[in-house]
């Protein structure tokens, strides 16, 4: 037996005037996103932003469904909205911000498991890393460098 010890590693921003100007923006087109989300049974709104290769933001929230699994996350909607009308343009990076109608989000709001699935397949295809930018609505903001630090082991088509 020997242990593997596997690292992730974050940046952790304690404001957003202390990202850059391109990625303020596309903090706040992740917040207008956000607050135009379909949420009425969580009401926990989210909103994702993404910076293509070619400059343009493509953003998407969560769309919910009376019949719960019907519904969406947000950075799905984001990254297949992007990806159905820019197949072959590479996705730089993405923003994720969250609301709740219960009680503040505090905390950075980082993708579910299926999301970092589904971005981490595309983060492969690329064949460049994305970076993934999270916060609340308010608190710190944390930034990986790649998919690959959310989703260590990640499943990948090289298995089939
Ligand atoms: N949600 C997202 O949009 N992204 C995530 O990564 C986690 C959860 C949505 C799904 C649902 O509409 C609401 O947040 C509460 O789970």
């Amino acid at each position: 037996m020997r242990n593997l010890n596997i690292r992730s590693h974050f940046e952790e921003y304690q404001d957003i005037s202390e990202l850059s100007k391109d990625d303020q923006e596309l903090y706040r087109n992740a917040v207008e996103a956000r607050d135009k989300a379909y949420a009425p049974y969580s009401e926990f709104s989210v909103g994702a932003a993404l910076r293509l290769e070619n400059g343009l933001i493509v953003s998407g929230n969560n769309q919910e469904n009376a019949a719960y699994p019907s519904g969406m996350c947000a950075e799905r909607v984001a990254v297949w909205s992007a990806l159905s009308q820019y197949p072959d343009v590479k996705i730089k990076k993405l923003f994720i911000t969250a609301r709740s109608e219960k009680k503040e989000v505090k905390r950075p709001v980082s993708p579910c498991g299926s999301c970092r699935q589904t971005l981490a397949e595309y983060e492969t295809r690329q064949k460049q890393p994305m970076e993934v930018y999270f916060t609340g609505e308010t608190g710190i903001i944390l930034k990986a460098a790649s998919v690959r630090d959310l989703l260590p082991f990640m499943f990948d088509n090289t298995l089939l």
